[in-house]
């Protein structure tokens, strides 16, 4: 057989946020893909690295007071860490903040100039001048200039469903300062990509680079009318790498975004003592890209023009799959199904979602929806009671005995599985994968049926049937590993229990093709638990989060007013007003050593105008919390002389007593003297 060699990429996920369920669609589908690969023999390499310049991640890192450099790192460590937890295994895991990148991006950079695409103009976008950024769109909140709906995106409105420019906004917000943007123009560079406009159509359309849904719908799209030019600068300050001959102008995120895939896999060239040029510039290479359909245009419009330009071998396939829905609907916080990797993780077995997954996946651009019923029963019937029990109904019976030395007649059954290999092959080439599991799923019903028929532990009973029940055994078995080998590239960890217990790693497709004789059978070890639905309603509780857009709900106890009813007679303004209450600041806090509820407290009213309180607060507040606080005080009741001293004042506390009581604070922007009306 030919070796191919391939490079394969999923897409560079931003390092703006943790990898959720959604992202694992897309990296599972590439790594079964990859894995699938190697199995037969190809040399595969599977390179990806964290996207991270733009402006969300200058933000997310201003907010969390660390530098840019930092936040990245922290992520990217945290994505590695997830990744690792699914089993999806990257041979470089890079970063587009990398020195490879960098120089990369110079080379695309200075071919683009070479060949005059490149030009200049003017840009006119909103400013947000405390956070000292121009706002993407979707940083700028305002009313809609056609229907004049309150609250909308910069960019299109959601009420009428016009789009327009964010600078045509009615009352614009910047919804990272709350300022109100100005209007500023930059110059920008652009791409002209309508100069590939030829060549586009003959690679978007011929050579079977995408799916058919996808090249049609660029010819409806896109090809139709000429190509806009492609901003891809942005005016500092900006996350990224400054454009060397443009002072203070920025490559735009995804321009050097897809360079990345390229300096990801100069990294692992690098590190691996590999020629980088056998991959990325001698075209026997296969480049393919898994993208989710939502990038489309950069990976099937910009980016072939880009490497075509910088003299790269082009993608031998781009890869686009659907969304992920949960229960049909939109993965949503409030109502727990937007789900993280590691909170999956905290309940679930990972290995679970890769069979799922590969059991939904086709390779039509269809949103896969994940039904956590459906979940639970596929996972439960298919991989426990067909799959896994294979080996569990039979292995107990040939601990440290060994399989026939002859392969038993089993009347067809290994044959058969072994001629639908090709088939199953050609399914995960496809990216059919639920037809691969379907096909893998029959073969494992007529295996159980003939365990089933042959009953093994019946003979298990009679010691004069020994032979007999070796022969069983070692049918059975030899047809779980098959199922198993066929299985590897969605769930490897069970092919590597299934190795240790038969002495015998899986490392080739082709293994499925020979049954394993005369080799000792070890102890049956646990392989895989089944799914208690419990714990997957356990994970949405978990992942919910309240709707900060619902208006809250208040449910207070009228307990305390019965405790206390309204009874006090009314008083006129006048006599409301002969009481002085002021803001004052506690300057100085300290318990009365000689009593058990005091505290003594130096009130401030500004200036030198402090004066003494006893507060009977011992016990529910230590002094030193108080320290610094402002509270309303009575300034003018009458001075009262205690055992420790004189309390020229009251601290105004609510509560029913007892432990519970709570200083009245007055809010943000109020000063020590300032009088309490
Ligand atoms: N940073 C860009 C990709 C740059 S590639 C040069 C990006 N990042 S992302 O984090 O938003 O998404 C990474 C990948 O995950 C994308 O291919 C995207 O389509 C995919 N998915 C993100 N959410 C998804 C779902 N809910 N469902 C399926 N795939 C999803 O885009
Ligand atoms: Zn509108």
């Amino acid at each position: 057989m030919n070796q191919r060699r391939i490079l394969v990429t999923a897409a560079l996920p931003y390092a703006n946020g943790p990898i959720h369920m959604g992202h694992l669609v897309e990296y599972i589908q590439t790594d079964i893909w990859v894995r699938f690969q190697k199995l037969r023999g190809h040399n595969c390499t599977f390179v990806c690295a964290d996207d991270t310049h733009g402006t969300a991640i200058m933000i997310s890192a201003k907010k969390a007071g660390i530098s840019e450099e930092e936040w990245i790192e922290k992520i990217r460590q945290q994505h590695i860490e997830s990744f690792n937890g699914f089993d999806i295994q990257f041979d470089n895991y890079g970063s587009t903040n990398s020195p490879e990148n960098k120089e990369l991006c110079h080379q695309f950079w200075t071919k683009l100039k070479e060949a005059d695409i490149v030009i200049e103009k003017d840009v006119t976008q909103l400013y947000d001048c405390e956070a000292e950024t121009y706002l993407a769109d979707r940083f700028v909140h305002g009313t809609c200039p056609y229907c004049k709906s309150e609250n909308q995106y910069g960019d299109n409105c959601d009420k009428c469903g016009h789009t327009y420019s964010p600078t045509d906004l009615i009352d614009p917000v910047s919804t990272l300062s709350g300022s109100t943007p100005e209007i500023r123009t930059a110059a920008h560079l652009f791409v002209q990509l309508e100069k590939f406009h030829d060549f586009l159509n003959e690679w978007t359309q011929d050579g079977n680079h995408l799916q058919k849904e996808v090249a049609n719908y660029l010819k409806g799209h896109f090809l139709g009318e000429p190509l806009r030019d492609w901003d891809i600068s942005r005016p500092g300050p900006y996350f990224g790498f400054e454009i060397p001959d443009s002072p203070n102008n920025f490559w735009y995120v995804w321009f050097d975004a897809p360079i990345g895939y390229i300096a990801s896999t100069k990294q692992w060239c690098d590190k691996n003592n590999e020629n980088f040029d056998e991959i990325w510039k001698n075209p026997e290479t296969e480049i393919h890209h898994f993208i989710g359909k939502d990038i489309t245009y950069f990976h099937t419009l910009f980016w072939p023009a880009m490497l075509k330009t910088a003299e790269f071998n082009l993608p031998t396939k781009v890869h686009i799959h659907g969304f992920l829905t949960v229960g049909g609907e939109k993965m949503s916080k409030t109502k727990g199904t937007f789900i993280n990797a590691d909170m999956y993780r905290k309940h679930l077995n990972p290995a679970w979602l890769r069979y799922y997954y590969a059991s939904k996946l086709g390779s039509r651009l269809d949103d896969i929806d994940l039904n956590l019923d459906e979940f639970v029963n596929k996972i439960n019937s298919d991989l426990i009671g067909k799959v896994i029990n294979l080996a569990s109904r039979t292995a107990k019976f040939m601990k440290g005995e060994s399989l026939t030395a002859e392969y038993p007649d089993d009347g067809g059954l290994f044959e058969h599985a072994a001629k639908q290999g090709e088939q199953i092959a050609a399914s995960y080439e496809n990216c059919d994968y639920n037809s691969a599991m379907r096909e893998i799923m029959l073969l494992a019903d007529r295996a159980n049926k003939y365990v089933e028929d042959n009953a093994p532990w019946t003979l298990k009973k009679d010691p004069d049937r020994k032979n007999e029940l070796h022969q069983i055994c070692t049918v059975s078995l030899n047809l779980f590993r098959q199922l198993v080998i066929y299985l590897s590239p969605v769930l490897p960890e069970l092919a590597e229990q299934t190795g240790e217990l038969l002495g015998q790693p899986v490392e080739h497709w082709d293994e499925s093709q020979k049954p394993l004789l005369n080799i000792t059978v070890n102890k049956f070890k646990h392989m895989m638990k089944r799914i208690d639905s419990q714990k997957v309603e356990d994970m949405i509780e978990e992942s919910k989060v309240p709707d900060e857009t619902e208006a809250p709900q208040f449910n207070d106890s009228s307990e305390p007013l019965e405790k206390e009813p309204l009874e006090a007679e009314n008083c006129n303004f006048d006599e409301f007003m002969k009481i002085d209450l002021r803001v004052a600041r506690v300057v100085e806090a300290k318990e009365v050593e000689e009593s058990n509820k005091l505290l003594q407290l130096t009130l401030s009213l500004g200036g030198d105008n402090n004066f003494n309180v006893f507060a009977g607060i011992k016990g529910v507040y230590n002094p030193e919390d108080l320290l610094g606080k402002l509270v309303v005080c009575c300034a003018n009741l009458e001075p009262r002389k205690m055992r420790f001293g004189v309390s020229e004042g009251m601290v105004l506390a609510a509560g029913a007593g007892g432990k519970e009581i709570y200083i009245l604070n007055p809010d943000e922007g109020a000063k020590p003297g300032h009088r309490v009306h």
